[in-house]
């Protein structure tokens, strides 16, 4: 196998992480800067400077962000690295909303820098409240702390998600930052792009000749994307989601950027703006899924209800911490919409995503059609009642996680002598392939973002796209006749959710059983061998 390629460390670099006492920055960004650390992508003169409101020193914050590392450093840490890394971390207290704190966070920062011999390029991490993203850039700006124009490659700004909450709100965030900062600085975070599944559909796409001829309307039946958790609202992040909902929080921007991988024609070249302007394409290709009639036709919203899960009692939506009582907030959206270009058109996608269902899975599944003709007979058995079912298709699924795998499902004949047909699966999965852990998502995207590759992030026209072509969803679902359908936890959202696709004779897979290895096939699995007349 090839070696990995060699690794020229960032040398000249100060992140200041806005919002720094977060959950975010224990769980994700400290572990992934102390990983690229480690692997040798950041120097030993590069600062990480957590930026939040709490009166805190340099010593306690890396006391407490030793615990969190200790849970969450992708392989586990050592102390000797860790030590290293930490010497790195400080801590200047300021408060986000209040501009005077930015000449004081101004100088501080330049003086860590002169006594580290760094010359100020500078990656801002926003991970605050998203009400505070403009006025934290505005003050910035008022303290001298963006660089002019043609020093802008000194400065670059992540944002977390949500970048607004509807098409006009993420305009005029947009139209307000690039007041002062201009688009290439601007890194919008979508960490399901860093996941190292979701960037190989390109590869696999794009770098294999056999597949991708297949990807269109003439072989595709339908395509089915399903961002499934079992978790529910855990402790403390209630506010937000009860603004949220599912259909802001996860699929206008996971499961929409899944999307776009899957379907976005091939880029002429492989550099950020070619491959955001065919993303772009696809969202402007977006329509529901049944035009004409109600929203209800092509949109499903749900809401989980009080039920048992493996014999353990799980509290409704409406019961969770910080949880209007009488909130009408989906945790569960499906919709079923199409792609109007020429390579999709008429070919239905299926997009789910919820909190509370049976198995945590993120998948991409592309059923293809049928063989034109239903040359074996195969029969199954119920008990004693035995039948010829119908012709298996083929599936191709994209298995994101927790499984890292992809696999292909196609029909192999039985052991025995007669045509009997049997399912079966080809898979490559990372596991087995290559060795070492793979690079947790924030790892890849914070450095593309100190190495200036935006390939991996979101294009403002991109978002306004997607919320554009969701803003009708979201107005009907929150006008006051609308109330999400509930569905008991642990199940695969409401019933209407699968009345989506039986009307056209579909249905949604059961990811928990069909994302099992392919069974062995032997003869102890042919139950009949006969042909029924
Ligand atoms: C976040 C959402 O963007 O993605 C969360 O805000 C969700 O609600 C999370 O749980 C899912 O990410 P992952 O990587 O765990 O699938």
């Amino acid at each position: 196998m090839s070696q990995p390629l060699p690794v020229a460390p960032i040398e000249d670099i100060t992140v200041l992480i806005f919002g720094a006492s977060g959950d975010l920055t224990s769980r994700k960004l400290i572990p992934a800067l102390y990983r690229l650390y480690k692997d040798g992508f950041l120097s030993d003169r590069s600062l990480v400077i957590g930026v939040a409101r709490r009166p805190k020193s340099d010593e306690s914050f890396r006391a407490e962000l030793l615990a969190a590392a200790s849970d969450h450093a992708r392989d586990g840490m050592d102390l000797e690295s860790w030590t290293r890394f930490a010497e790195r971390l400080h801590y200047v207290q300021a408060n986000l909303s209040s501009p005077e704190d930015f000449h004081r966070l101004r100088q501080e920062v330049e003086s860590l820098e002169q006594d580290n011999g760094l010359t100020g390029k500078r990656l801002v991490y926003l991970s605050t409240a998203p009400e505070l993203f403009l006025p934290s850039i505005e003050s910035m700006a008022a303290a001298g702390m963006i660089p002019p124009p043609e020093h802008r490659d000194r400065l670059r700004v992540i944002i977390e998600k949500p970048f607004g909450h509807d098409v006009e709100s993420a305009h005029s965030l947009s139209e307000s930052l690039n007041r002062l900062l201009s688009e290439d600085q601007i890194y919008r975070i979508d960490h399901y792009l860093g996941k190292e599944t979701v960037q190989n559909l390109l590869l696999f796409r794009f770098g294999n000749a056999i597949f991708e001829p297949l990807f269109n309307r003439n072989h595709v039946d339908h395509i089915q994307i399903t961002v499934g958790e079992t978790q529910g609202i855990e402790g403390g992040r209630g506010g937000y989601y009860d603004k949220a909902g599912a259909l802001r929080d996860v699929l206008q921007n996971h499961v929409l950027q899944l999307l776009c991988l899957v379907a976005m024609e091939p880029p002429a070249s492989f550099e950020a703006d070619y491959i955001r302007n065919e993303k772009l394409k696809v969202l402007q290709s977006l329509a529901p899924g049944r035009p004409g009639g109600p929203i209800a036709d092509w949109a499903v919203a749900g809401q989980y209800a009080a039920a048992a899960i493996k014999g353990k009692r799980v509290k409704a939506y409406l019961d969770e911490e910080r949880i209007d009582p009488d909130s009408r907030t989906e945790t569960f959206a499906a919709l079923q919409v199409r792609i109007d270009n020429w390579r999709w058109a008429g070919v239905p996608f299926y997009l789910r995503t919820g909190k509370r269902m049976p198995s945590r899975v993120t998948e991409i599944a592309i059923q293809f059609k049928l063989p034109p003709l239903n040359l074996f007979h195969t029969v199954e058995c119920d008990g004693d009642v035995c039948g010829i079912v119908d012709a298996r298709p083929n599936t191709l699924v994209f298995h994101i996680q927790p499984k890292e795998c992809i696999s292909l499902t196609f029909c192999a004949k039985r052991p025995g002598m007669n045509y009997q047909v049997q399912p079966v699966n080809m898979d490559f999965s990372y596991q087995n392939t290559f060795s070492g852990g793979l690079p947790e998502a924030y790892e890849r995207l914070l450095l593309d973002a100190m190495r200036g590759d935006s390939t991996l992030f979101t294009r403002s026209d991109e978002l306004e796209a997607a919320w554009r072509f969701l803003d009708p969803v979201l107005k009907a679902w929150e006008s006051a006749d609308h109330h999400p359908e509930l569905y008991p936890a642990g199940q695969w959202g409401p019933k209407a959710a699968h009345q989506l696709l039986q009307r056209s004779g579909r249905s949604w897979r059961s990811p928990d059983v069909e994302a099992a290895p392919a069974k062995p096939i032997t003869n102890a699995t042919v139950t009949v061998d006969t042909p029924v007349e």
